[in-house]
């Protein structure tokens, strides 16, 4: 069976210490296991990426494979080719395909012709490699998962939001999330969290008010307060969001050895500023790196699993 990862709960909880554990393997030992040798992987990009777009082509040519970036915009995607179309020949040429898109309807389209698996590299709604990277840095730095508690400030309906919820809920944390007025989750992407979080003894909750929702926290995250594809969506993203800023004063409220993560790129001086980034408790370089070794771990779980 054909198994893709659209979503962080496409991955059952044990997967996914499984996977981290193969994350942490690969960060120890970087050019030894080659599972993707004579493979080839597509990577399709229809919004801007660094991290990712780097993270990806590094972690296959590591893994032995040939990566193979294509840009949204300049392949025939760009002029209308439909995106089952598209996922139908890729899948004649490649052993996975990832891609970065919009709607999530989009990935769901692709994957559901696609004799390949698919692996979401952030659509508007998740972002699943990078909660994945995120609870790998958060393992080295507590060295479990399971009853930490973890906020997340800013756009709450955001994919940053979504993935938190539903990969944090996997893992076992106890999930905060605190936003303004008119930026909770998505209802359904909720519901899906609490659920999977009353499998793994995790939580979810909605706390509006930042210093209540960092008090007791072990990791503080925040993202852009404007996603891609919502720069002209007429909605004042500056002025309602800056009590959720992670700066000095509210990480004072977090536990004392909290750590801070961001998912980058960061807007120094809105969502965080310049003193919390470049600070002790940051671990957002460390995060950033981590996207390799745990998108490595998934090809590995996901194109192991199409081979048996
Ligand atoms: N965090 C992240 O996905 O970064 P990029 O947009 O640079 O890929
Ligand atoms: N929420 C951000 C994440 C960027 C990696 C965005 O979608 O633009």
């Amino acid at each position: 069976m054909i198994r893709h990862y659209l979503k962080d709960d496409d991955l059952s909880p044990q997967e996914l210490i499984a996977l981290l554990d193969t994350a942490d393997q690969f960060k120890a030992d970087r050019h030894g296991f080659k599972p993707l040798a004579g493979k080839s992987v597509a990577a399709v990009f229809e919004k801007n990426s660094t991290r990712t777009r780097l993270s990806f082509e590094v972690g296959i040519s590591q893994l032995g494979g040939q990566p193979v970036m294509i840009d949204g915009r300049t392949s025939q995607l760009g002029r209308e080719e439909t995106i089952e179309d598209t996922s139908r020949v890729l899948s004649r040429y490649v052993d996975a395909v990832a891609i970065r898109t919009f709607a999530q309807r989009r990935i769901n389209a692709l994957a559901s012709v696609s004799t390949v698996p698919v692996i979401n590299a952030l659509t508007d709604e998740y972002h699943p490699c990078q909660v994945l990277a995120d609870l790998q840095t958060i393992r080295e730095r507590f060295g479990r998962l399971k009853g930490l508690t973890l906020t997340y400030l800013g756009d709450g309906a955001n994919n940053m939001s979504h993935s938190l919820m539903l990969g944090g809920a996997n893992a076992g944390l106890h999930v905060r999330v605190s936003s303004p007025v008119g930026f909770d989750p998505q209802p359904d992407i909720l519901l899906a969290a609490k659920e999977r979080a009353a499998l793994t003894g995790g939580s979810i909750h909605l706390i509006t008010d930042p210093t209540e929702a960092v008090t007791g926290s072990d990791v503080l995250v925040t993202d852009t307060w404007t996603s891609m594809g919502q720069e002209n969506d007429g909605l004042d993203r500056i002025g309602p969001f800056r009590p959720y800023q992670i700066n000095r004063a509210l990480l004072a409220q977090a536990n004392a050895e909290a750590i801070v993560l961001h998912c980058l790129p960061a807007h120094r001086g809105f969502e965080i500023t310049d003193e919390v980034l470049d600070g002790p408790s940051s671990a957002v370089w460390d995060e950033a790196e981590n996207r390799l070794h745990a998108q490595k771990a998934l090809l590995a779980f996901l194109i192991g699993l199409t081979r048996s």
